[in-house]
């Protein structure tokens, strides 16, 4: 079923717009009336995406961002709430994951690992820390968080990616019972094994990729067009009571 309209009149932020998941929630986001600030560090990427957008009959805007810095953080904020009268929504989607390397955690290096804790943590924090002061002025806000399921099955060789998912599902049921007082809401989503650009190339050998997809239930590749109507459907007031828990979609890759 088609909605619409559940985004009109919202100012959404999604890091990590550039390309993959994020760009396919801020294409739908837009195309369901939402204003969307596209923040990448990958300024092509990112500009790209606003031009889909836009071409399409949304609005958008680029910010270029390293969520990894507090200072970006806060001026993604500033911008986004001068251009579009504030902020409703942050899609905290951002990390590093294309190109990540896969190794024993033995051989793991110690600055990927720093980066790692940097972006997909510190990054998350920040934007968090830079968009709720605008949220309080308003006294709602909505914040979805994207772990992963690696974080809840633990595969190996990915020790330093898979600890910060982990981190962020924690942090959101946390920060989801500092803030849900204050009428902003914080919950989660954890997506399987996606088929995205980045993940091709990271597994590399198509044949690892259809390990992955024997794991599932059901033995398909998940696209990122079957991740996201959750994460819609999070970030909308339809999800209004569902709060600091994590949602997994992975085609029945991690068992109850
Ligand atoms: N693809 C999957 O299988 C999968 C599975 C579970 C979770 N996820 C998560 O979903 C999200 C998107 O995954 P994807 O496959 O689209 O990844 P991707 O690597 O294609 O996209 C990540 C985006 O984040 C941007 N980015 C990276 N570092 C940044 C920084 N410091 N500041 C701002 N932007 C930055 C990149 O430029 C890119 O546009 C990530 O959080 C990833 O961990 C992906």
């Amino acid at each position: 079923m088609s909605r619409p309209d559940r985004f009109v009149g919202k100012s959404v932020i999604v890091t990590g717009a550039g390309q993959g998941l994020g760009r396919v929630y801020a294409e739908g986001i837009a195309a369901e009336g939402g204003s969307v600030v596209v923040a990448d560090i990958n300024d092509v990427a990112g500009k790209e995406t606003v031009a889909r957008i836009v071409e399409a009959g949304g609005r958008a805007m680029f910010v270029h961002t390293d969520i990894s810095s507090r200072a970006g953080t806060e001026e993604l904020a500033r911008q986004t709430a001068a251009e579009f009268g504030g902020i409703d929504i942050l899609l905290n989607n951002a990390a590093m994951y294309d190109g990540m390397a896969m190794a024993p955690f033995t051989e793991l290096d110690e600055t990927d690992w720093d980066r790692m804790f940097a972006v997909n943590v510190r990054g998350t924090w920040n934007c968090c820390k830079a968009v709720v002061p605008y949220m309080r002025e308003r006294g709602t806000g909505t914040i979805v968080n994207i772990a992963s399921t690696t974080a809840l099955i633990g595969p190996p060789l990915l020790l330093h990616y898979t600890a910060t998912k982990g981190a962020i599902v924690a942090l959101t049921r946390a920060l989801a019972n500092e803030l849900g007082e204050e009428g902003i809401r914080v919950t989660g989503c954890s997506p399987g094994v996606t088929y995205t650009q980045a993940t091709n190339n990271i597994l590399g050998d198509p044949v690892l990729g259809d390990i992955f997809v024997e794991m599932q239930a059901v033995k398909k590749k998940l696209q990122p067009e079957d991740v996201a109507p959750l994460v819609l459907f999070l970030c909308s007031d339809e999800a209004g009571m569902i709060v600091g828990q994590n949602y997994v979609v992975d085609g029945g890759w991690m068992k109850p």
